[in-house]
């Protein structure tokens, strides 16, 4: 971890400035408390609303695209696996994949390092559902091999991020140790992680992350948190990851928990409605819509654009639910040790809707393109939702602080049950991707 060197190498220059990084960690609170104390605050800002947006989106259709069935291991050769269902099964050791304080993870999610006294939940392996299926473990060397030569783009929230320094730590990890790899860029404030580049230079491999947790244009709070609500631009995208979206092989989208925030959703300058503010008096749109419109245009411009999409595969994740079960600030809002067992939880009603239709989006493009073989375009879909809500135990919690009960047990402390802990269930999200990027290439 030597010097940090500009982001945009080879020529690829940005058009936009880079976003004020500010704040602490995100975290979805189910409680509402943010917009009700916002209230007072919005009327005031009410002249904000809309304020006249230039950028404009250029969108070529693809004229080709394949959506596959991704396929199990190599013993299994073509056979058709399907990841999206199964069970967690106990397997003493098998999630102890690397040490997340050597791949410098984010603080808040380096749980062994903070503290936390039960290792357990290291002790699961995905066994999918459809018979004689098996997910074969993370293999650094296969999935360099993979992405050889290539830029491996995560876009959207905190989750995108959390699953990009997850592959970064799998593939720095490799017990060959063969696999050296830098830091090459950074965001100037380094807690928030909004922009950053790593170069795994054996195979000429970039991995980054982009933040735009509603992939659409947006400002407000997720530029900056002490903002209460965020206005978003369905009609166009984030300036950041768009105008490198030429530069992506592998865009893995993966957004979904920012669409709970009270928002402000335009079309250029004429407002379309608004989620959690009734106060302004425009018609509440809800989450659904803005959700698939922000995920539909993402998908067109990584298969319309540059080289025409060549080569490209577009990996759209979907929804990694939280696990809040009380209060956000009661230290044993997500304090269970062991995942859900299979048919004991559902996945819940709204992470089951944006599941739904990231997977409509994501279909329906590759669809439309007719998935003939001879495509240029992959649009895949990463389905992490039912494994990932059937782990209310492998989140950080209230170790996402350092020893938090050094000094006794407070009676409120802030938790996280949004991401996971590294290492933790969010490395079987990248076993997954490894299996959508070295089959039926
Ligand atoms: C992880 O690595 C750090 C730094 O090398 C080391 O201090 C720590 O003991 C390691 N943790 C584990 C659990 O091996
Ligand atoms: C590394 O990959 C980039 C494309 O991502 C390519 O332009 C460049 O020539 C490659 N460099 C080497 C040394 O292969
Ligand atoms: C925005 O307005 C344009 C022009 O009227 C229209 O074509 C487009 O569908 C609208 N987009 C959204 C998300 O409503
Ligand atoms: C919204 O409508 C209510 C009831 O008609 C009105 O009292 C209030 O001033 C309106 N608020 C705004 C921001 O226009």
């Amino acid at each position: 971890m030597g010097s940090y060197q500009p982001l945009y190498q080879n020529g690829h220059k940005p058009s936009s400035s880079p976003a004020n990084g500010v704040g602490p960690g995100h975290f979805h609170q189910r409680t509402g408390f943010t917009w009700l104390l916002c209230t007072v605050l919005c009327l005031s800002l009410l002249h904000l609303l809309c304020s006249p947006p230039p950028a404009s989106h250029e969108t070529v259709v693809a004229p080709v695209l394949q959506h596959i069935a991704i396929t199990s291991g190599s013993d299994q050769g073509k056979r058709s696996c399907d990841y999206s269902e199964g069970q967690w099964v106990r397997e003493p050791g098998y999630a102890r994949r690397y040490n997340g304080t050597e791949c410098n993870v984010k603080d808040s999610e380096n749980c062994v390092r903070n503290g936390r006294p039960d290792t357990g939940y290291l002790d699961w392996r995905w066994q999918p559902a459809a018979a004689g299926c098996r997910l074969p473990a993370f293999d650094a060397g296969a999935f360099l091999a993979a992405v050889r030569g290539k830029h491996v783009a995560f876009i959207g929230d905190s989750m995108a991020r959390n699953q990009a320094e997850s592959l970064v730590c799998l593939l720095g990890a490799s017990s060959s140790s063969s696999f050296p790899y830098r830091l090459v860029y950074r965001d100037p404030e380094p807690r928030t992680r909004k922009f950053w580049r790593w170069a795994f230079p054996s195979h000429n491999v970039t991995v980054s992350v982009y933040w735009a947790p509603f992939l659409a244009r947006a400002t407000g709070k997720s530029e900056d948190y002490s903002m209460p609500h965020n206005t978003v631009y369905l009609n166009s995208l984030a300036e950041r990851w768009s105008a490198d979206a030429d530069t992506m092989d592998v865009a893995v989208i993966s957004t979904g928990h920012w669409f709970w925030n009270p928002t402000i959703y335009c079309n250029g300058s004429v407002v379309l409605g608004t989620h959690l503010l009734p106060m302004f008096n425009y018609t509440n749109i809800g989450l659904f819509s803005p959700y698939r419109e922000a995920i539909r245009m993402s998908i067109q411009r990584l298969i319309g654009s540059g080289r025409g999409g060549a080569g490209r595969t577009v990996v759209v994740a979907t929804i990694s639910p939280a696990h809040f079960e009380k209060a956000w600030n009661d230290p044993t809002t997500c304090a269970r040790t062991e995942p859900y067992k299979d048919g004991e939880k559902e996945v819940e009603t709204l992470a089951a809707e944006l599941r739904r239709i990231a997977r409509e989006e994501a279909d329906a493009a590759a669809a439309r393109s007719g998935g003939d073989g001879s495509g240029e375009t992959r649009v895949m879909v990463l389905d992490v939702t039912k494994l990932a809500s059937m782990r209310p135990d492998g989140h950080p919690g209230v170790y996402m602080h350092r020893d938090p009960f050094a000094r006794g047990v407070p009676e409120q402390l802030q938790s996280d049950c949004l991401h996971f802990c590294l290492p933790g269930p969010v490395d079987t999200f990248n076993e997954i991707l490894l299996q959508i990027l070295t089959k039926n290439q």
